[in-house]
This record gives C-alpha cells, structure tokens and sequence, in this order.
C-alpha cells in the first residue's frame, strides 16, 4: 500500500481499495487526514519565534517546535491531551474516578504499564507480595511485550517464547460463576477487553463486567478494561464500558489504536487510588508523551468524542446490520452469527473466511478475520453510507465466489480476471 484517502487506499500499482479494516481498528479518521497532516507539519517545522534569554534581552530566532524532549522535562501538549482524556472520559459518563494519564507509544506498552501498576498496587496494599497474580480472559488479546502476552492466553503467541511470566492466570470470558474462584486474595489485577477484538468480536455482558468489578472490591484488585481496539467512539461511545453503571467502572483504562489514528501513541488512564501508589522512577519510557505525538492525539480525540460522530456510528452500524441479516437469509449455511457493536462487527461464519477475505481484496475491499472464522469489520468511523454498501455489495461478491466456487479464488487467471472496479 502506498497511497491513501479517506477510507480508499492504493497499491504499487494504482489499484484502488475500499479499506474496512482501517489499519486494524486504527485509522478511525480514514487515511491522511487533512487537518492530521497540517499539525504535524506545524509541530516540526523551522518557525521564527521570539525567545527570552537570561537575564533579559529578547532577540529572535529559528527555533524547533518540539518533536521530542524526553519524559525528563513537562511538555504543554502532553498536559493537554493528559486534560482532555481526563475530562472528557468523566463528561461522557465513562470512569468516573479516572484522574491521571501515562502516555506512552503503543497499546502493547499501554497494558505493560497497567499490569505493572497493578502488582506495584498489590505490592502497596499486601507489603508481603503475596498479591500479585493477574487474571486474563481466554481469546483476549492484550499485546506482545513478555508481560502483556503473559496476559494473552494463545497458543500461538505464547508458545514460541515460553515460558511466560509467572503469576498469570486465565477465566472464562463471560463466566461469572467461575469468577469467585479465580479472582482471589492473592490477585492484584485483572484485566479484560469489554468487546473482545481479536478473539472473534466478543461482547462482555454487563452482568459480568459488574461481577468482575464487585469480586476485585471484595479482594483489593485493581481492575484493567483494555478499549484498545473498542474504545474511543468505535462503538458509538467515546467508551465502551460507558453503558455501565459508575459502580462497574475500572480504576484503569487502556488505549492506543484511534488515538494517533496512525502515529505512535498509547495511554494508561488511573484513578488516584492507582496513581498514589506508583511514584516517579516506578515506570518510564523515553520517547511517550513526546510533543509531536501529543498535540497529533490531542486534536485525534477532540475529533472522536464529537457526539455527532458518534451518533453517526450508530447509524452506520444499522447499514451494517442491514447488509449481514442480506448475506445470512442468502447464506443461511455459512453465516451464523453477527456479534459487536457500532463499527466493530463480526460476522461469524462455520467455514474459513480466507477465502471470501481473499476475493473481495480482488474485488477491491479490504477486511480481516479474527477468533475462529471470524470476518472483522473496523472500518474508519468516517466512512459514507455509499462506501458500506459498496463494501457490502463487493463482500456479496466475494462471498459468492468463495463459498459456492472456491476454487476460482486462487486461479491466478481467476485473479486476473478480477481485477478491482477502482483501478
Ligand atoms: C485489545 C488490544 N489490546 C492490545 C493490543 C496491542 O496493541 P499494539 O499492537 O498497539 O501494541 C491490541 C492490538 O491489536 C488490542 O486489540
């Protein structure tokens, strides 16, 4: 891929396609934004800038806007992303408690922070560290450094470099009877996504997420909701947790993803109870909270918790609906279920959906799978109620070819035959 706009991007060899993944639940601004691209022109560029030198004598000069100054020095930009989230994460009737922001580079070191700060809460409250384990949820997805895969019970990521992290236990995704059990004395953190991206677009019931919060209580646990891949108005809600009542708040929260809609950035939300136990020189990192990186998240999130986008999510999400209920009467066989909300879809199929994933990128539409043959749908926010029945129409398409004549999809005359309509 080497060119894009809004929700179409293009290959090396100018062939176009309609993006439903949007950088795997990334680009929910679509791809090179245009207000995106002038701030981060602005934020490097050689400016003339008045300075004060000491003692007293003003004189100008070609300055930087600050790219990078180090975690060693407060920047303006990483204050006022730090405000926003804060504030309008509280206005919107999410995390009620959340209070303070690590900002850091990814969603992998989003959730490292918050384990970390879990055992170190563990830590603080049982002095004998015998509270440290951290429970995780089977088909979650929670990253790739040693302790956030520690967290990410697959096999097929955990194998390759075992043995994991000790201390790390797994439940069943919306079993609230087993929770009893699992979280205990001897846990300081559990942490779990409310829609389950990577594991097959699994929705967390509210019921359970409030056991889970009414069982951390119990034992003095730090609760972690990673809306990594979820938050950030993807499901039509800044939050997605946001539909629970304060009492199944977490004290952290996890994102990254949407918010750089592209650039590096990631942030671990606490509420005071987490952050007074987590003192300067417990965590670091070198280049979160950089200036560019902030001021690029600052204007991303202003533009995501804009209510009418939001309700906008809403809407697209019903054409969606629309489009799958089309393809379930038309494919009763192969599509069994449609899980998610707003713009996080699953279309649970009984077959291997690489195929169909493999015609429509043909036809001119990009989608992922996920879980067990699960097709994801991510696409950016912005997307037109033109460009989902677009993407639809083409998904009927390659759903035709690859489930009633699979073998066309990997002919390489069928391929070019198929060239996509946009080329
Ligand atoms: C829910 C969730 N958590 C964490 C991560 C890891 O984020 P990153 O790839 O930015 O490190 C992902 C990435 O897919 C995710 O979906």
């Amino acid at each position: 891929m080497v060119k894009g706009a809004g929700c179409y991007l293009w290959d090396a060899e100018n062939r176009r396609y309609l993006d439903f993944t949007a950088g795997i639940a990334v680009n929910a601004l679509g791809h090179c934004d245009p207000e995106m691209a002038k701030l981060l022109y602005q934020q490097v560029r050689r400016e003339v800038w008045t300075i004060a030198f000491f003692p007293a004598t003003l004189t100008t000069a070609q300055a930087l806007t600050l790219v990078h100054t180090s975690n060693l020095y407060h920047n303006p930009w990483v204050g006022e992303l730090s405000k926003q989230i804060i504030t309008k994460t509280c206005s919107a009737g999410a995390m009620h408690s959340a209070s303070k922001v690590f900002v850091c580079n990814s969603g992998t070191e989003a959730n490292e922070a918050a384990i970390k700060f879990a055992r170190k809460v563990g830590k603080v409250r049982t002095p004998s560290g015998s509270q440290h384990e951290i429970v995780s949820f089977q088909n979650s997805f929670h990253g790739r450094t040693m302790g956030a895969l520690s967290a990410t019970p697959n096999p097929k990521y955990q194998k390759p470099f075992s043995p994991m992290i000790p201390g790390f236990k797994y439940g069943t995704y919306n079993d609230e009877e087993s929770i009893t059990e699992l979280v205990n004395e001897a846990t300081c953190g559990v942490i779990v996504e409310p829609i389950q991206g990577e594991g097959g677009v699994n929705v967390a019931t509210p019921s359970f997420l409030q056991a889970l919060r009414n069982r951390c209580n119990d034992v003095g646990a730090v609760l972690v909701y990673d809306e990594i891949q979820c938050g950030l108005s993807r499901t039509g809600q800044l939050w997605a947790h946001q539909i629970l009542p304060p009492s199944a708040h977490p004290d952290i929260l996890t994102t990254a993803k949407a918010l750089g809609n592209g650039f590096p950035i990631g942030a671990t939300i606490v509420n005071e109870d987490v952050a007074k136990c987590v003192v300067t020189g417990d965590h670091g990192t070198t280049f979160g909270g950089n200036p560019l990186a902030c001021r690029l998240a600052h204007y991303i999130f202003s533009r995501l918790s804009d209510p009418e986008l939001q309700a906008s999510v809403l809407d697209k999400e019903k054409i969606f609906r629309q489009g799958f209920a089309k393809l379930q009467e038309k494919y009763p066989e192969h599509v069994k279920e449609v899980r998610g909300r707003g713009l996080i879809l699953g279309l649970q199929l009984t077959v291997d959906p690489a195929p169909i994933v493999t015609a429509a990128r043909e036809r001119g539409l990009l989608i992922i799978t996920c879980g067990t043959n699960t097709l994801r749908l991510v696409p950016p926010l912005i997307i037109t109620e033109e460009e989902i029945k677009e993407g639809l129409e083409i998904l009927e398409q390659a759903m035709e070819v690859a489930l009633k004549r699979p073998h066309e999809v990997h002919s390489t005359k069928g391929q070019q035959e198929m060239a996509p309509p946009g080329r």
